[in-house]
């Protein structure tokens, strides 16, 4: 049985930097708060939680101490400390400089008097932390099907991605909205590099794998967008860790494929492998 790995595995470059500036922050202050989990993978997140990092909600509770905003960034409104009942709270920002990016153009559209529209999950941290930035002006569509029921009322649109967003549904959406004859329409890709480069690999294997692995927490936007675009073209299974594996998967099996989402440590490619091995033996 051959196994091909995808060549963009292990951490990108925002949940690396998020990771490295938590565990600098750990050695040095207690105290520390996450508010949500740093980043969309739970292994990681019980390693931190162990060297000290408290995952919060919100810092109804928290008296002082220093809070970090996750990678994916956060509603502005929640980073503002309250200053009743003598808090005091700084803050540790981690947002992606690639998420930083989206939020400064959504910034920008709406002071500049464009409807700003944003290809997303509405329930993501980062795609609320967009519409917070707007003030709650920015909308959310899912996909083309809410683009095309979109009433065209204003004259100057815009459009924006959710950084983990497939290239695929944001031109389909571009292209409904494109129809719609707004005045004024302006289109930024803001889809991460990094995500559309795993994207390619992922679609590059899945048409020469008879299985494709996909590793990365459930609630890992970008892992989740991986696996579905496997799943176009071969039979896809997306897998926490080498524990979710089952033997009967491997039956008949030639080509296996191993892609990972953007919050996976890069040990997990390496347990899977040898899980396989075992099961084969
Ligand atoms: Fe940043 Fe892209 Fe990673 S937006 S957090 S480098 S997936």
């Amino acid at each position: 049985m051959q196994i091909i790995v995808s060549k963009y595995s292990g951490f990108c470059f925002g949940v690396k930097r998020a990771i490295d500036l938590t565990e600098k922050n750990l050695k040095k202050k207690t105290n520390i708060y996450s508010l949500g989990p740093l980043i969309h993978n739970r292994w990681v997140v019980s390693e931190l939680s162990r060297k000290g990092l408290k995952v919060v909600k919100n810092l109804d509770r928290v008296k002082k101490g220093s809070c970090i905003i996750p990678s994916h960034g956060i509603d502005p409104s929640k980073i503002i400390p309250p200053k009743a009942g003598g808090k005091t709270i700084s803050f540790i920002n981690t947002t992606c400089p690639f998420v930083f990016k989206a939020q400064t153009l959504v910034k920008k559209l709406v002071n500049s008097g464009y409807e700003v529209l944003i290809l997303g999950d509405k329930n993501h941290p980062e795609v609320k932390g967009l519409v917070g930035i707007s003030k709650g002006k920015a909308r959310v569509l899912g996909d083309e099907r809410e683009a095309a029921s979109l009433p065209a009322k204003k004259n100057k649109i815009s459009l924006i991605s959710q950084t983990t967003q497939s290239l695929e549904n944001f031109i389909a959406v571009g292209s409904k909205l494109l129809g719609k004859k707004f005045r004024e329409f302006r289109i930024f890709n803001t889809i991460c590099k990094d995500v559309m480069e795993r994207q390619a690999e992922a679609r590059k294997i899945a048409k020469k794998a008879d299985l494709i692995l996909v590793i990365g927490g459930k609630n890992s936007a970008n892992t989740k967008g991986l696996a579905q675009i496997c799943r176009s073209f071969t039979k896809t299974h997306h897998i926490e860790s080498e524990r979710d594996l089952r033997k009967e998967w491997l039956r008949n099996v030639k080509r296996i494929g191993i892609v990972t989402g953007a919050s996976t440590p890069g040990e997990f490619i390496g347990r899977v492998k040898r899980r396989i091995k075992e099961e084969l033996n």
